[in-house]
């Protein structure tokens, strides 16, 4: 897949972007925001065999491109009528200057009207969560984006460092994306 908005291109991984995923997966500073404080450890063979496992339009594993520059990822996976993403800016230089929210958004269009996708399996709703601990996440959500957070899974997950963490739940629909940008 690929999307364009200005600036901002997000297009499907390749080989050739397993050494810059392997690098951001296994640094705690960028993977802490996810639960990961120490990375996840991953052999670049498994991040190339990830890339490779990427076949269909229903799971993808994207890079984020600003001005060229692979600056984060973005995955997906959809099933039945839900599309489950995941996001991370991981070049810290690109966080807090504005970007999330539109990417996010470049994101929902894509995933509500692309027809590859919704010809075969109409994506009705987008469900994603967040750790706890990541305050500005949660105010991108609820504050910039407006969306709805749906509940809370306490302690949902034991982190690799024995923490147990709780997560936020958010959804949007097709109609709240759709009525939001009238
Ligand atoms: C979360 C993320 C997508 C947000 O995108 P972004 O471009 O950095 O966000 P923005 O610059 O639009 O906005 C950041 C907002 O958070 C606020 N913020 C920054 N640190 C914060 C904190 N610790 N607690 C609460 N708010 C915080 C900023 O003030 C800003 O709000 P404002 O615009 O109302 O002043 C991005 O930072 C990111 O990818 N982070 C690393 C990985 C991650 O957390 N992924 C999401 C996992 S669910």
């Amino acid at each position: 897949m690929r999307i364009e908005k200005d600036n901002i291109v997000i297009r499907s991984a390749t080989i050739d972007d397993a050494l810059q995923l392997n690098k951001w997966w296994n640094d705690g500073r960028v993977m802490e925001y996810v639960g990961f404080p120490n990375g996840v450890g991953e052999p670049l063979e498994d991040t190339i065999k990830n890339i490779e496992s990427r076949k269909d339009e229903y799971s993808q594993l994207c890079i984020i491109e600003i001005d060229g520059k692979a600056v984060g990822e973005i995955n997906y996976n959809i099933k039945g009528n839900t599309a489950y993403p995941g996001w991370k800016i991981c070049d810290a230089n690109y966080q807090n200057k504005d970007y999330g929210p539109k990417i996010i958004m470049v994101l929902f269009e894509f995933l509500f009207t692309d027809e590859t996708i919704n010809s075969k399996c109409p994506v009705e709703k987008i469900a994603w969560d967040t750790l706890l601990e990541n305050k500005r996440a949660q105010h991108v959500y609820e504050s910039k984006l407006g969306v709805r957070k749906v509940g809370v899974k306490k302690d949902f997950w034991k982190d690799p460092t024995g923490k147990l963490r709780t997560a936020v739940d958010y959804e949007i629909s097709r109609e709240e994306f759709f009525d939001s940008r009238k």
